[in-house]
């Protein structure tokens, strides 16, 4: 495995190819939920890269970047035996200047739900993508299904600027017991663990619901939002794809979600129907 740490090494390293390039973006810390990611993009391309870069400008004032879980030898070792060719593991100063252009998310759809919890969270996000995929420039980029509203934003930068990259949505990986994956599970204690569950218990009511007849979100969110107590709960959604708010559930085109805090620890878990 290659590591590269600069736009210029890594392209280095690309340029002599002609091949396909899969591309999975991270803020390290992997979990198998990566791995999935890694694991399909190795099976559907000739080359593939992995990034790790806590992106700074995707945290607000006052969130969890200087504590983010960082494991730097534990990761390069997943990359390595899931057979990742190029690891691109860039510090702040390689992707970042002073004074520069960046990408905003749009008005509505980058401002409500997780928007509005974390105003600005998008623009940070969609300009570091932005960079990677311009440095990688992959066939295919892989985003997992969980962060919902991302992977929506996402897509639809890669249409708006008309770049030629397949974006790929990927499954949400879950524990037996249903808690899905993420980096941010390890600052959980074991009581607040348990009370996780209520995130994937409400969903899978909410699935329960709509497999009984019922498609009134009202009525479903009113039983999701039963469930989650007492955990702080920041929404309860319904929307459909393009994260338009959704007075009945259209199967096909909805998506399920949630945002709560289990203690200090901001989870977030959705379902799509
Ligand atoms: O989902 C993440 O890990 C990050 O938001 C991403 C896409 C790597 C951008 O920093």
């Amino acid at each position: 495995m290659i590591i590269a740490r600069s736009a210029s090494e890594l392209r280095g390293f690309l340029d002599t190819k002609t091949l396909s390039v899969g591309f999975v973006p991270t803020m390290g810390a992997l979990h198998i939920g990566h791995r999935s990611l890694i694991e399909t993009a190795r099976k559907e391309n000739d080359i593939v890269v992995v990034s790790i870069f806590v992106n700074p400008t995707q945290f607000l004032a006052g969130e969890d970047l200087s504590k983010y879980p960082r494991r730097e030898e534990a990761d390069f070792k997943i990359c390595e035996l899931s057979g990742v060719d190029i690891l691109f593991y860039p510090d702040v100063s390689a992707m970042y200047g002073a004074d520069e252009v960046r990408i905003t998310a749009p008005d509505v759809r980058g401002f409500i739900l997780e928007g509005s919890s974390r105003p600005g969270h998008f623009d940070g996000v969609l300009t570091v993508v932005m960079k990677l995929l311009n440095i990688v420039r992959p066939s295919r980029a892989y985003f997992g299904k969980k962060d919902a509203q991302q992977l929506s934003l996402i897509t639809q930068m890669c249409e708006n600027f008309f770049m030629n990259i397949e974006i790929i949505p990927m499954e949400t990986v879950r524990e037996n017991d249903g808690l899905a994956l993420s980096s941010r599970n390890v600052y959980l204690s074991s009581s607040e663990r348990q009370e996780a569950l209520k995130l994937s218990s409400a969903l899978k009511r909410a699935t329960e619901m709509l497999m009984q007849g019922n498609t009134k979100s009202s009525e479903i969110k009113a039983s999701m939002e039963h469930i989650l107590v007492p955990l702080n709960v920041e929404y309860v959604a319904i929307v459909n794809r393009k994260f338009e708010a959704l007075d009945e559930i259209v199967i096909g085109n909805t998506i399920v979600l949630v945002a709560a805090r289990v203690g200090m620890t901001r989870l977030i878990d959705n379902v799509w129907l």
